[in-house]
C-alpha cells in the first residue's frame, strides 16, 4: 500500500502541517532573509511518518485537530532538527534530494539552525497546553541526544553486540516514533492502556524502520533515498548488516581492516558493501525488522476497531517494503 493511501484518514491534518511550514518560512522577519532561506531549504516534508503517527493514533478516541496538530508539527520539527545536526556531523551533502544546510552554509550554521528548530519544535509542543506531552517531548529529545552520543562514542569500535545496537536505535530513532504515537493517544483522551499499546507500537515500528534504513544504506541508491548511501561504515557506525558481517568473518574482514586503519579506506568500504550485498545478510536484517513489525501489531487488536487500525497495520508492511 502507498503512503498516501495509508495516510488517507489524516490527510487534512497532514496538509495543515505543510501549511504551517510555509507560514514559518514566510513569516520570518524580513530583516533576516538568511534565516528565511535556511528554513525554506529544510522545511520540506519527507515521508512525514512521525506526524502521521500522531494523527493516526489520535483517531481512536476524541480526534481534536486543534490539539493534535501542534504536536504532530512538533514531532516533524524535532525530526528535521535532528537531521540538520546529523548531516552536519556526518558531513552529508544531500538530504531529501536537496543540498544540506552544512553543504550550503557550513557546519556552524547547521548547528545553530538545528538549535533554532529544536526550540520551534518545543514551542509547538507547548501549544498543546498539555504538560504530559511537553514532558514527553523533552524526555524524547534527551533520549535521542543520548542515543546519538552513544553512537558517536561507539564509532570505529569493533566489539559491539546486537543488544548495544538495539539500545542505540531505540534511543536515536524509536523514541521519537513512540513519542509521536503516545502523544496522539494522550491528546485524544485515550485510556492509559491504549496509550501504552500505541507507545509500544511506535517504539517497535521505529526499531524496524531504523533496521531497514541501515539495510538500505548498503543496498539502496542515493537517487531513490535522496541522501547518501554507504555512509554508515564511512562514519565508523556499526549497524545490523555490519554486525552480521563481523559475525560471519570474525578473523579477517574489510570492516576490521577499515576500523584498524589497515589498507585503503575506500577499498575496504567497497569490499564490505559487496560482501554484504552478496550474502544472505540483508534478507536476515529484513527478517529481524519484520519481527519488530509483528511485535508492533501485537496490541493493536485491543484498540477500538477504527480505520486507523488498518492504517497502522499497513504502515508496518510499508516499512519493510520501502525503497526510500
Ligand atoms: C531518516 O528518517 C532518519 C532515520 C531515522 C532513518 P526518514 O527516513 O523518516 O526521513 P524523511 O523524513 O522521510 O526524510
Ligand atoms: C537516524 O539515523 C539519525 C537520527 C536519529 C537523527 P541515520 O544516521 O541512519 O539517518 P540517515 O541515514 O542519515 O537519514
Ligand atoms: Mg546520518
Ligand atoms: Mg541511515
Amino acid at each position: 500500500m502507498q503512503l498516501s493511501t495509508i495516510y488517507e484518514s489524516v490527510e487534512e491534518g497532514l496538509a495543515k502541517i505543510e501549511e504551517q511550514f510555509r507560514l514559518l518560512i514566510s513569516s520570518q522577519d524580513n530583516t533576516f532573509p538568511e534565516l528565511h532561506r535556511m528554513l525554506g531549504q529544510v522545511l520540506v516534508t519527507g515521508k512525514i511518518v512521525r506526524p502521521a503517527l500522531t494523527l493516526l493514533a489520535g483517531k481512536f478516541y476524541n480526534y481534536n485537530l486543534q490539539k493534535l496538530l501542534p504536536m504532530a508539527t512538533a514531532s516533524e520539527l524535532l525530526h528535521i532538527a535532528t537531521l540538520v545536526h546529523d548531516d552536519a556531523i556526518d558531513k552529508a551533502s544531500v538530504r531529501r534530494g536537496r543540498p544540506t544546510i552544512n553543504e550550503v552554509w557550513g557546519a556552524d550554521k547547521a548547528i545553530l539552525l538545528g538549535d533554532y528548530l529544536f526550540a520551534k519544535a518545543g514551542e509547538s509542543a507547548a501549544a498543546t497546553g498539555n504538560l504530559r506531552v511537553v514532558r514527553l517531548f523533552a524526555q524524547t529529545l534527551e533520549t535521542i541526544s543520548s542515543g546519538e552520543l552513544n553512537q558517536s562514542f561507539s564509532a570505529f569500535k569493533l566489539e559491539q553486540t546486537f543488544d548495544q545496537y538495539l539500545q542505540r536505535i531505540t534511543g536515536k530513532t524509536a523514541s521519537l516514533f513512540a513519542m509521536a504515537a503516545e502523544s496522539g493517544a494522550v491528546l485524544s483522551q485515550a485510556p492509559e492502556e491504549s496509550a501504552q499499546i500505541l507507545k509500544e507500537y511506535g517504539s517497535n515500528l521505529g526499531i524496524a524502520f531504523q533496521i531497514v534504513d541501515d539495510a538500505l544504506d548498503f543496498v539502496g541508491t542515493e537517487e531513490e533515498m535522496g541522501k547518501p548511501v554507504g555512509s554508515d561504515l564511512a562514519q565508523g557506525t556499526i549497524t545490523l548488516p555490519s554486525l552480521m558481517l563481523l559475525e560471519r568473518y570474525p578473523r579477517d574482514n574489510p570492516i576490521k581492516r577499515l576500523f584498524q586503519n589497515e589498507g585503503d579506506r575506500q577499498e575496504n568500504i567497497k569490499k564490505a558493501i559487496e560482501l554484504v550485498r552478496n550474502s544472505e545478510i540483508i534478507g536476515q536484517c529484513y527478517r529481524v525488522a519484520s519481527d519488530y513489525c509483528a511485535r508492533a501489531c501485537q496490541g493493536l487488536d485491543r484498540l477500538p476497531d477504527k480505520p486507523s487500525r488498518q492504517a497502522l497495520l499497513a504502515l508496518t508492511e510499508y516499512v519493510v517494503k520501502r525503497k526510500k
